[in-house]
C-alpha cells in the first residue's frame, strides 16, 4: 500500500473534500497516513478566507519540501499536491513559488485526482486543473466512505452567488449549485448502512439549498424519514431562513437543537456595505421565529471587526446584538482585505491596532456568554454522540446536541454511541459527564 496524508484547512467543505479525496484515491491502493513525513502523497487542501490561512499554505509547502528531498535521498517518490481554494486563486503562483509541487487541483476538479496521479506516477510532470466544469464534480464521486466515524458531513450544495463585499468564496467556489434530492437520499441510505447515525448537511449557503421539494426543511424532513437518527446542517444565511426550514427546528426531533447563523456585525450601515441582504431586525425576527418553535435552540455565529469604515458606534452596536442574544460559541475574525473582493479597495480601512482592541473586547463578551452556556448545562442529561477517543487512556469524547464538545472518563467502551449523560462539570470549553445508566444507546 502507498501512504496518503491529507492536510484540511478551512471550512467544513474543505473537510468533506478531502474525505472525498480519500475515497477516490483508495483504489489506487493509497491508505490514509497521519505522518506526512513517510507519505508517498500529501495533499495540502487549502483555505484562502483569510491572508494568514492563505500564508499557512506556503510554510507549510517548506516543509514538505524538505521532506519531500530526504525521502528522494532513500530512494522514494513523493506527489506533492495543492487543493482547495488557495490552488483555485492562485495555481499558477503555487507553481511557481514551490517547484516541488506536482500537482495543483481546484475544489470543483478533485474528482480527476485519479488520473492526474496516475500521470504524475508514470510520468512526472506538473499539472493544474482549476476548471469550472459544466458537469458537477459529485456525478463522478464515489460512494461516500464514512471511515468507521459515527457522524458524517454530507454535501448537497456547493458554492455562493451572494457576494458578500468582503469574501473569497464565491471567487474560489464558484456559482451556486444544489445536489438533486435522490443523490442525496442514495449518499444517506449509504451512510447509514456503515453505521453513522449523525449526519451533518454542508454547503457554503446549505439554507439557499434548492436541488428537490420544499428547499432545505423539505431534505431534512425526507432524511428525518429515512431514519436518520440525528441531523445537522451548516452554514447557512440569515436571508435563506426560509418558513418551512424554522418550522422543521420545532417537528424534526432528530434534528439537533444548535444552528450556526453569520451574523459578522451588528450594525445595519455595515451590514449594508458588507453585501449582507439582511439587517439587524431580520436577524432578530429570524431569532425569535426559531426560539418560539425550538425554545432551547442554541446559537452560534461568526464576526468580522473592523470591516472597512466600522466606527466605534457601529462596533459597539455589535456588542449590544451580542448581549441580547446570548451566543452559545461564536468564532470572531479581524478583517482582511482579500485580493479581488470589493471591501478591499474600500478607502477607509480601519488600523491594525484598532481592530486588534476590538477583536479582544468582543471575544472577552463571547467568551462570558459561551461559559455562561455551559455552566448552564451542569446537572442537565444529555444524549452525547460518543465519536473519538480523548487525550487520557480509556476516555471518550463527544458533541452534545449543543455541539459543546463533552469528556467522559472510562467512556471507551462507549465510543460510536450515543450516552445519556450527566454532566458534572462545565468549563470555559467543553463540557465532563458521567453515564446516566450502564445503558447505552446504540444509535443506528
Ligand atoms: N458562507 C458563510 C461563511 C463562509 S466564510 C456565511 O455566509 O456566513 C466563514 C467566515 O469567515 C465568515 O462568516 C466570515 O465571518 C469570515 N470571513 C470571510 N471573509 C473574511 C475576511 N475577508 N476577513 C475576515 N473574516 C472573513
Ligand atoms: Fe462568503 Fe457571503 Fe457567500 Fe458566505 S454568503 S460564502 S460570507 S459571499
Ligand atoms: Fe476557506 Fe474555501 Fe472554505 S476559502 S472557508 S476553504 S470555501
Amino acid at each position: 500500500m502507498k501512504k496518503l496524508h491529507i492536510k484540511t484547512f478551512g471550512c467544513q467543505m474543505n473537510v468533506y473534500d478531502s474525505a472525498r479525496m480519500a475515497d477516490l484515491l483508495a483504489p489506487l491502493g493509497y491508505e490514509p497516513t497521519e505522518d506526512p513525513a513517510n507519505a508517498d502523497m500529501v495533499i495540502l487542501n487549502t483555505c484562502h478566507i483569510r491572508e494568514k490561512a492563505a500564508e499557512k499554505v506556503y510554510s507549510d509547502l517548506g516543509r514538505l519540501r524538505l521532506d519531500k528531498e530526504t525521502r528522494a535521498k532513500r530512494g522514494h517518490r513523493t506527489v506533492i499536491a495543492v487543493a482547495g481554494c488557495v490552488a483555485q486563486a492562485e495555481g499558477e503562483e503555487i507553481l511557481r513559488r514551490a517547484p516541488h509541487v506536482d500537482l495543483v487541483v481546484g475544489p470543483q476538479t478533485y474528482h480527476r485526482l485519479p488520473e492526474m496521479v496516475a500521470r504524475a506516477e508514470r510520468a512526472g510532470g506538473r499539472q493544474l486543473d482549476t476548471d469550472f466544469p459544466a458537469d458537477p464534480k459529485f456525478d463522478h464521486l464515489p460512494k461516500p466512505g464514512a471511515a468507521g466515524q459515527p457522524s458524517a458531513f454530507l454535501s448537497v450544495q456547493e458554492g455562493c452567488d451572494k457576494f458578500c463585499t468582503f469574501c473569497v468564496v464565491p471567487y474560489t467556489r464558484g456559482a451556486e449549485y444544489s445536489r438533486p434530492q435522490p443523490d442525496i437520499l442514495a449518499d444517506a441510505r449509504e451512510l447509514l448502512t456503515q453505521g453513522v447515525c449523525e449526519i451533518t448537511l454542508v454547503g457554503q449557503n446549505v439554507n439557499a439549498y434548492h436541488g428537490g421539494k420544499g428547499g432545505l426543511g423539505g431534505l431534512l424532513r425526507a432524511l428525518a424519514d429515512l431514519g436518520v437518527p440525528r441531523l445537522r446542517y451548516t452554514t447557512s444565511h440569515p436571508a435563506d431562513m426560509d418558513d418551512d426550514l424554522i418550522a422543521a427546528h420545532g417537528d424534526l426531533d432528530q434534528l439537533m437543537p444548535f444552528l450556526h447563523l453569520p451574523v459578522q456585525s451588528g450594525s445595519d450601515g455595515v451590514l449594508k456595505a458588507m453585501n449582507r441582504n439582511h439587517d439587524v431586525a431580520d436577524y432578530y425576527r429570524v431569532v425569535d421565529r426559531l426560539r418560539k418553535v425550538r425554545p432551547d435552540l442554541a446559537l452560534s455565529s461568526d464576526f468580522i471587526v473592523g470591516f472597512p469604515g466600522e466606527t466605534d458606534a457601529d462596533f459597539q452596536a455589535t456588542l449590544d446584538l451580542v448581549k441580547d442574544i446570548g451566543f452559545a460559541q461564536a468564532y470572531s475574525f479581524k478583517y482582511s482585505p482579500r485580493p479581488g473582493t470589493p471591501a478591499a479597495s474600500m478607502e477607509i480601512q480601519v488600523p491594525e491596532e484598532l481592530k486588534s482592541a476590538r477583536l479582544s473586547s468582543l471575544q472577552t463578551q463571547l467568551n462570558n456568554d459561551q461559559e455562561t452556556f455551559n455552566r448552564a448545562c451542569l446537572d442537565r442529561v444529555m444524549p452525547v454522540l460518543l465519536d473519538r477517543p480523548g487525550r487520557h487512556p480509556g476516555q471518550a469524547v463527544g458533541r452534545s446536541p449543543y455541539m459543546q464538545a463533552v469528556h467522559v472518563e472510562d467512556g471507551e467502551k462507549w465510543l460510536n454511541q450515543v450516552v445519556d449523560l450527566q454532566i458534572t462539570a462545565a468549563h470555559p470549553n467543553s463540557l465532563s459527564g458521567v453515564p446516566l445508566s450502564p445503558n447505552a444507546k446504540a444509535c443506528a
